[in-house]
């Protein structure tokens, strides 16, 4: 897939771009580059700067490699997660940077491919698991976790809320369960549908949450970026689930009230409607930005 298909579409890019406020020169981090979408917008701005290109997934990395080749020179890509960036840019050479950028959740490849397991939409192991290569699957969750456990999962991580323990008693008489259709289908034949959403959407974000530990790991992006991000830096970051959107206001609202950061805009900064009409996906789109002191 290249960068120019028109399947992969950087969700709020102008808004991206003005919010960060990209300095020819300046030193950017990009801590989800998934397809490279947001990267290659942000180096074409840069003549002497660099941004670094960081995603926990190998093979996203790789995508984002390929799609940003003409601007490769200004590009360091780097493979981990969030909790590990700070250390990485020091190692990098880069102890503060002018800019970080969090483009939260999976990609569009990641979600599409049935291989990785991300989505009911194609059939595939039960696996999710933003870096294949560490950490138990979906599945192997599904295996361990009692019914308090998941209730309590798909109420707090999944937004789950009247279906839960429905939901959870109908997975303990199914498991194990081995592909993302067998989860799907025990969801859909427990629950009704309600309205454009499929019934297993919530249980499916849920378990994707757990498996990388996303609230940890943005909590430990939250924890470092005030002191990564120079003073007249920005932190700009995009959540698509409320619970995270919340986890990032929170997360400003304290560093505005402790001095640390300067309030950019007062409302959460939502794609236009012909953003949602070319690409549904941004819909649930939410950014938020601040400016580090
Ligand atoms: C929504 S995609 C980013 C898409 C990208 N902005 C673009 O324009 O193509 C999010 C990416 O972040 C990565 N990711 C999610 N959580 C991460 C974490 N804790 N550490 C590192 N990468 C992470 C995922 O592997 C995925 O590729």
């Amino acid at each position: 897939m290249s960068f120019e298909s028109p399947v992969h579409v950087p969700v709020l890019l102008e808004e991206v771009l003005r919010w960060l406020a990209v300095r020819p020169d300046g030193v950017y981090v990009d801590a989800t580059a998934g397809l490279g979408g947001h990267t290659a917008a942000i180096a074409r701005r840069l003549t002497t700067g660099v941004v670094i290109a960081n995603d926990c997934d190998a093979e996203s990395l790789e995508l984002a490699r390929r799609n940003t080749q003409p601007w490769a020179e200004r590009i360091r890509f780097r493979q981990g997660w969030f909790s590990t960036l700070p250390e990485a840019c020091r190692t990098m050479g880069f102890p503060q940077v002018d800019g970080l950028l969090a483009d939260l959740g999976p990609s569009f490849a990641q979600l599409t491919s049935g291989r990785r397991g991300f989505s009911f939409a194609a059939d595939g192991p039960l696996d999710m698991r933003f870096d294949p290569s560490t950490g138990l699957t979906a599945s192997q969750w599904l295996d361990r976790l009692s019914y308090g456990e998941l209730v309590g999962l798909l109420v707090e991580a999944g937004e789950e809320r009247r279906l839960a323990e429905r939901i959870v008693r109908a997975i303990l008489r199914a498991r194990p369960l081995r592909s993302t259709r067998e989860l799907a289908r025990v969801v859909e034949e427990a629950v009704p549908r309600r309205g454009r959403l499929h019934p297993a959407t919530r249980t499916f974000m849920a378990l994707r949450r757990l498996v990388n530990r996303e609230q940890q790991e943005l909590a430990a992006l939250l924890e470092a970026a005030p002191a990564l991000v120079r003073p007249g830096g920005r932190v700009v970051i995009i959540a698509f689930m409320s619970t995270e959107d919340r986890q990032v206001k929170r997360s400003f609202q304290e560093w505005i009230r402790q001095g640390r950061a300067v309030r950019l805009h007062k409302h959460v900064v939502r794609p236009a409607p012909e953003e949602v009409r070319a690409n549904p996906a941004a819909r649930s789109a939410r950014l938020r930005a601040v400016e580090i002191r």
